[in-house]
Order: C-alpha cells, then sequence, then structure tokens
C-alpha cells in the first residue's frame, strides 16, 4: 500500500476533546448547557445504532441529550407537533430527525418545521441555502467532517479538481458546495455520469453513494486524496465502502478507511453543531 491512512477515529476523538473544552466553558462561566433532542420513527435498525451512539457521544463531551421515539405509524401532524414543542423547548439547543423515515411521512416538510436555529443537521432549506450562497451556516455533519479530515493532511482544495460521486441531499451536494467554496473545481457525479472518466481527472475524490466497490482503485489519479463515505455489508458481513479499497490504496496518496474513516467524524460534527446552536442560543438577547 502506497497510501497513508486517514485515521478518522483519531481525528473525531480530537474534535470530541475541544467540543467538550468548550462545553465546560460554557457550563461553568455561562451556566449553560448545550441539549440535543433526537426523534427517531420507528424501528429502522441501523437508525437505532446511530442514534444510540449519538446519544452516548454527547454525554462523553457533556453535551445533555433526549430520545424521542415515536411509534412507526405516528401520523404527519403528531410528527410536527413533537418538532413544534421541541422548537420551543428552551433547554434544546438541537434538534436532530433521523432518516430515514417511514414512507407515509414527508421528510421535506418535517425537516422544514425545525426551527433553523435547532437544525444541527444543517438540511433545513434556509441552512442548505445559506451554504449555496457561500454565508456562514449550520453545516451537514457528513461533508463538514470530510473537510476537517483534508485539513487535518493538510490538502489544500484551492485550484484543485475535486471529485464528489453521489448527489444526495445529506452528502453529496453540501459537500460538493464546501469544496466549491474553498475554490476547489468541483465535478457532481451520479447515476448517469460516465464515472470511469470522471473519477480519472479527480486530485480529490470523495464517494458517498452506497454501492459496495463501485469505484475501482485502478481509474484513480495517481495521488489522488480518495474520501470513501460508503459502509455497505457484504453477502459474508464483511463491512466495505464505495471505493476498492485495496486497490485504491496502491494509488492514492492519502485513503480514507471504512469503517474509521468519515463514519466517526459524523458524529463528531454533529456535536460541535449542537454546541454552535447553544452559544448562538446563549448570545441572542433574551426575549421576555
Ligand atoms: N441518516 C443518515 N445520515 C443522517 C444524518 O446525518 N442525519 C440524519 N438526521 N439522518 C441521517
Amino acid at each position: 500500500m502506497n497510501a497513508q491512512l486517514i485515521d478518522g477515529n483519531a481525528v473525531a476523538a480530537r474534535v470530541r476533546a475541544e467540543v467538550k473544552a468548550e462545553v465546560d466553558r460554557l457550563k461553568h462561566e455561562h451556566g449553560l448547557t448545550p441539549g440535543l433532542a433526537v426523534v427517531r420513527v420507528g424501528e429502522d435498525p441501523a437508525s437505532k445504532v446511530y442514534v444510540s451512539r449519538k446519544k452516548q457521544v454527547a454525554g462523553e463531551v457533556g453535551i445533555q441529550s433526549w430520545e424521542h421515539h415515536p411509534d412507526e405509524d405516528i401520523t404527519q401532524d403528531a410528527l410536527l407537533a413533537l418538532v413544534q414543542q421541541l422548537n420551543e423547548d428552551a433547554a434544546v439547543h438541537g434538534i436532530l430527525v433521523q432518516l430515514p423515515l417511514p414512507r407515509h411521512l414527508d421528510p421535506d416538510v418535517i425537516i422544514s418545521a425545525v426551527k433553523p436555529e435547532k437544525d444541527v443537521d444543517g438540511f433545513h432549506p434556509l441552512n442548505a441555502g445559506n451554504l449555496l450562497l457561500g454565508r456562514p451556516t449550520t453545516r451537514a455533519c457528513t461533508p463538514h467532517g470530510v473537510m476537517r479530515l483534508l485539513e487535518e493532511i493538510g490538502c489544500e482544495p484551492a485550484g484543485k479538481r475535486a471529485v464528489v460521486v453521489g448527489r444526495s441531499n445529506i452528502v453529496g451536494k453540501p459537500m460538493a458546495l464546501m469544496l466549491l467554496q474553498k475554490n476547489a473545481t468541483v465535478t457532481l457525479c451520479h447515476s448517469k455520469s460516465d464515472l470511469r472518466r470522471e473519477v480519472d481527472g479527480a486530485d480529490i475524490l470523495v464517494v458517498a453513494v452506497g454501492v459496495a466497490e463501485l469505484v475501482k482503485g485502478a481509474w484513480l489519479k495517481p495521488g489522488a486524496v480518495v474520501i470513501d463515505v460508503g459502509m455497505n455489508r457484504t453477502p459474508d458481513g464483511k463491512l466495505v465502502g464505495d471505493v476498492e479499497f485495496a486497490a485504491a490504496a496502491e494509488r492514492a496518496s492519502f485513503i480514507t478507511p471504512v469503517p474509521g474513516g468519515v463514519g466517526p467524524m459524523t458524529i463528531a460534527m454533529l456535536m460541535r453543531n449542537t454546541l454552535d446552536a447553544a452559544v448562538r442560543y446563549g448570545r441572542a438577547p433574551v426575549v421576555t
């Protein structure tokens, strides 16, 4: 293997330590404890694992958290009422509605109902729009975490060709915008793209599609920085990314492992976003 591994566990631990230090200070100097409300609808098994990890990490960094766990068959109106209650709760600085939602619920409606100041996912149209406009805003956790990983390895996007594979609202689109804001020349690929041709030119490659080993190592430009957001379970039970790891590691200069690359960064950045939301709340004028 030629590539250096990007140790997401180590960087995430550093982010959590930074957040914890600031949370402690906020508590001692301002008597303010950041609070995160997580809403998990129904019994999606992956969501259960993610949410329990989010609560665990929140506890570790001193953020108070609550899990709301309505039944699978909750109506959209009842879920909106829960979101409204959390919007009005002064102890809650961050609200996260875990996706995916059951099919009868419209995620756009639910996400839009979260107060933008409390939207620690960065999914609300106001926050997503501010990112598009290049304004300061709450940034979606996974691409925010990827930007931090690039910083940590000293990868400066300005002037580089960045190729993002996957155009989801959660990762691909905000990822492309964050790289653009750092002055990369960005290509955003999707299922109709000629992937091999696009990947060939990438100095920075971010793949977030959820298809095991879709991107072949042989397609990479030698020296590319490869960020693999994918997490796929193979039939024999192995966890693999969206990039063919062993072959990619022969050509890349840096590469994220799966697991232990991007995964831990998502939750660390959620803690950062929740802390920032609490700090903004603490600074806001008190309305009586
Ligand atoms: N489901 C998968 N990733 C995410 C995320 O970052 N936030 C939320 N709310 N749901 C998700």
